[in-house]
């Protein structure tokens, strides 16, 4: 096993041998340009550390690796036109520097690109991986619709808002490491619990992103503070409120998530002040706790030695407590 930090530089250096052909500029740059932006790289690491745990070298992961980076960051170039989200690593949007048809073609090139790196597995790999993949990214559509439908309804529950994040990101993060299992040629057993883990990690970090879009610091937080509450996103922190809160709080609340005001500050404010006093804030952290908790509790069932188990457990716990 290697650190996240080493890791994380070879998906860096592998990114720097992608070909990405040059013409039409206007569709190939702005893949460069989201590529350019980094990010976290969660996902690519996560198929990387697992392909190791289950006794391969890291290198043969590399492909799923990146396959899995490109569809994740396809699917932002995507969700940055559905939630009009001018600011991405903080940097200007696609769609924002370019225009919303660019981001369309080239999420779309991204996707097809993640697609053909599979083709370098052998047929049986290559099989399992792209099964997968398309399951996986069939459920991410269905997430983020359901996304989309919640920010127009106002009787969305929790375990809707639950199943629409487990769809929309957590599936994703249990497929790569499932890949990184796939790729190592481990049991159905272990294939299996390692997405359990992945997903419940998953959801954890969905809920931890919902917070942050709220609470995390504009000057390092890389998107627009406040985003979720503009489009009037039913998160976990939103649901909360109306449940914890008086009548009185509940129907304003309501009423802000049923406006679209052009200046925004005061309705980002009030609801955050809201999300605080009616205990939803802390409900989120606590949440968030009990996901991750969870992910360590499938973490019991894998065999695998203990130091692969602490890798597991200390990146779960970096996961709940970032910033970014
Ligand atoms: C953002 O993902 C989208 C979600 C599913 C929450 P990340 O927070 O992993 O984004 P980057 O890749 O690090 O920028
Ligand atoms: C994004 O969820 C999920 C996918 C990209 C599929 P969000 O809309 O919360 O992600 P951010 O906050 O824009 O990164
Ligand atoms: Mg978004
Ligand atoms: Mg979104
Ligand atoms: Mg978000």
């Amino acid at each position: 096993m290697q650190s996240v930090t080493q890791y994380q530089s070879y998906i860096s250096d592998y990114l720097k041998t992608f070909k990405n052909a040059k013409e039409p500029q206007t569709l190939y740059e702005p893949v460069a340009y989201i590529l350019s932006l980094g990010g976290k790289r969660l996902r690519p690491v996560l198929t990387l550390m697992t392909a190791e745990i289950f006794g391969t070298s890291c290198q043969r992961a590399l492909d799923a690796a990146l396959a899995v980076e490109l569809f994740h960051n396809f699917s932002l170039i995507h969700d940055d036109i559905m939630d009009a989200a001018p600011l991405r690593r903080g940097k200007q949007t696609v769609h924002e520097k370019w225009n919303t048809n660019t981001g369309i073609l080239s999420g779309d090139a991204m996707l097809i690109m993640a697609y053909r790196l599979f083709e370098t597995y052998e047929p049986e790999t290559f099989h399992e991986l792209a099964k997968l993949f398309s399951k996986t990214a069939l459920e991410v559509c269905e997430g983020q619709q359901y996304d989309m439908d919640f920010e127009n309804r106002d009787d969305v529950t929790i375990p809707e808002y639950l199943k629409m994040i487990e769809y929309k990101t957590a599936v994703l993060v249990g497929a790569a490491m499932q890949m990184g299992a796939i790729v190592a040629k481990t049991d159905s057993e272990n294939k299996n619990h390692i997405y359990q883990f992945g997903k419940n990690l998953g959801i954890a970090f969905q809920l931890q992103d919902d917070y942050l879009d709220a609470f995390g610091n504009p000057e390092t937080f890389g998107k627009r503070v406040g985003g979720d509450i503009i489009e009037n996103k039913k998160t976990y922190l939103y649901l909360k409120a109306i449940a914890f809160s008086k009548a009185i709080d509940q129907q304003e609340l309501k009423h802000l998530y049923s406006i679209n005001p052009t200046d925004t500050t005061h309705k980002i404010n009030t609801v955050k002040q809201l999300f605080i006093s009616s205990g939803a804030a802390e409900a989120t952290k606590t949440e968030i706790k009990n996901y991750t908790d969870k992910a360590f509790e499938v973490l019991d069932t894998l065999r695998i030695s203990d130091d692969k188990k602490t890798v597991l457990r200390q990146f779960g716990k970096q996961l709940m407590d970032r910033n970014v």
